[in-house]
This record gives structure tokens, sequence and C-alpha cells, in this order.
């Protein structure tokens, strides 16, 4: 009988476990054997491996964070360590490996499919900046709750008349950014993508002010600066009274969005066909509603690009 493990890696993200559930399931609906690796590469290489039934998927469909657990593990760049994860799954008859992660995670999936295990990666990250995929699981979700969260400050900012300065995730990527700016009317979007202007957004502050505008929201993506940094530097052009808020991890964990659910669904299910099907080395993705996959080598030929359009747009609609 065929078999396959699964594991969680890197930060986790909501709907990650709607993707393992998609693994387990679609694995034993196609008679594999599916076992599941708990606590990323670090329990690949510390041999922290199950074999998963249906029933150990059930109810965590719903969840946040990964039932596997998930860990980073820098040393899985070395050759040594990942003969001892290669040994664990072999000593198994386990050839196949779908890795659930963001792209440091795919960078060791790639390492261990030349070094003999075949391996499908399936994106799962809140930051949305995997090629090959217009969207990672977990991304709606976080996406969400920092809408909900900014609608919020926008509350207190218009009762106070004030200028809040909300930092968002993302690591290098601006898209949680740019896209709760857009959905939360954010006056101004920072995104690393793109030079940011600090200057020009404390005039267009003044400008917004003589024109009666008393409050502002700044989103501004980790990867430009932190709230406090920005803070600062807008205090060299303008005086006026801010207040930063850093979302942090509370945008990794809650429920999934039905959309991360449907989406994790797909892709871990897409990922055991390709096993199945002997295609390794790839990453699955959606694009245009349509399943893709990539090749690890073409994930990684290119950086992450923002939607230029949407930035476009989010400076038309925040005059
Ligand atoms: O990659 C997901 C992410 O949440 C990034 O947005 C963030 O920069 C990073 O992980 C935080 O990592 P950690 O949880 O290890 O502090």
């Amino acid at each position: 009988m065929k078999k396959i493990a699964v594991l969680t890696s890197g930060g986790d993200s909501p709907g990650m476990n709607a993707a393992v559930r998609a693994v387990v399931r679609k694995g034993i609906y196609e008679g594999v054997e599916v076992h599941g690796v708990y606590q990323g590469y670090q329990g690949l290489v510390n041999d922290n491996i199950k074999k998963l039934e249906l029933g150990d998927v059930g109810d965590i469909i719903q969840r946040g964070g990964t039932k596997l657990y998930s860990a980073r593990c820098p040393e899985f760049i070395e050759p040594e360590v990942r003969k001892k994860a290669i040994e664990n799954l072999q000593k198994r008859g386990i050839d196949s490996l779908v890795v659930i992660g963001g792209d440091g995670s795919y960078r060791g999936a790639q390492r261990l499919n030349e070094e003999g295990i075949k391996t499908v990666g399936v994106p799962g990250t809140i930051d949305n900046d995997i090629n090959g995929t217009d969207y990672t699981i977990g991304f709606d979700t976080a996406l969400n709750t920092i809408i909900d969260a900014v609608d919020r400050i926008r509350d207190t900012a218009t009762s106070h008349e004030r200028t809040f300065i909300v930092e968002v995730m993302g690591r290098d990527a601006g898209d949680l950014a740019l896209w709760a700016g857009v959905a939360g009317g954010a006056e101004t979007i920072l995104i690393p993508e793109s030079h940011s202007d600090i200057k020009e957004v404390a005039e267009r502050i003044e400008t917004g002010m003589k024109r009666g505008k008393k409050h502002s929201i700044i989103i501004v993506a980790e990867g430009v600066m932190t709230a406090a940094q920005c803070a600062e530097e807008l205090r060299k052009y303008i005086n006026i009274d801010t207040r930063e808020s850093v979302l942090g991890h509370m945008q990794r964990g809650g429920k999934p969005t039905g959309s991360d659910r449907v989406l994790a669904s797909r892709l871990g299910a897409y990922a055991v066909e390709l096993l199945l099907g002997d295609v390794r080395g790839h990453a699955v993705g959606i694009e245009n509603n349509r399943l893709t996959k990539t090749s690890f080598d073409r994930v990684f030929e290119e950086s992450h690009r923002i939607d230029e359009g949407l930035f476009k747009l989010s400076k038309e609609l925040s005059i």
C-alpha cells in the first residue's frame, strides 16, 4: 500500500487544519495510508510521526492553528539533519510528503525532493507571498481579522480625532496591508513593494485636516517599518496626535473563513492527487479559480509581486 506523510511548517495559518484534513481524507479515499508528522521538519527529524485515521481529522476543519503543530527548523538546511528525516520516513515505507507552509518550508521540501522523497507543497501562510498561486491558505482569514480590528480602531480614531498607525504582518510582502487598507478605507497604505515617502504622507494628512478631516488611518506593513518608527518619522513633518497599534499574532489565529476552508480542501486534495500521479517537486495553487501546479524552481524564480492595479486604486480612493 502506498504511504504518504503530511506536515505543517513555519508560521501557522488559519485553514492549515482544513488542508491536513483534506490530505488525510483524500488519501484514505484513494486507498493510501497517511501519516501525520508533528512539529513540522523538527518532528520529521525527531521521528514524531503517527499514522492518521479518518477520525483523527474530524472536528478540525473549523479550527485555527494546526493540529499537527508547527515549528521553524533552521537546522534543516544541514544535509545530515535531512538525512535523519529521510531515514525516518523510509523506515516506515513512506516515499511521499505533503508540506503545508510558506516559501521557507518549500525550500526544505525542494531539498527532500532532490534527495529521494517525493514532495508537493501546499501554500499555507497568511502573507500571500508565494508565486504560483493567487491566494495562500490563511490570507483571507487574516485579512478579515485585520479589517475587523481596523473598523474598531476607526471608531475610536473618529471620536478622538486622531491619526492611528496600524502595523500589520506580511513579512516582506504588502498584500495584507494593501487588501486590509482598501477594505478598511485607510487613508494611507505603506507597503514594502513601493517606496514610502513619509513627508508626502504628512502633507496629505495636513491637506485633509485643512479640508476638515480630523482623523486618519495609516496601515503600515511590517516589512516597511514598525508603527513606532512610522510615528517618529511623521513627527518630523507634522505636529499631530498619533496612536500606534501593532496587531501582532492575533492576525494568525481564529476560525478560518469559508474561502480559506474551501481553498485548503481543494489544495490539500489536489496535492494527494499529484503525488498519486507521480508528480513531485511542485507546489499546488489556485490561479483564476483553477487548480495549478508550479515547480519549486519556478516558485523561487521571481520575487513576489503586488497587485499594482489594486495599489493604484487604493491611492485613487483615498484622496
Ligand atoms: O509568515 C507568517 C508570519 O506571521 C509573518 O507575517 C511574520 O513576519 C512572521 O510569521 C512572524 O513569525 P513568528 O511567529 O516566528 O514571530
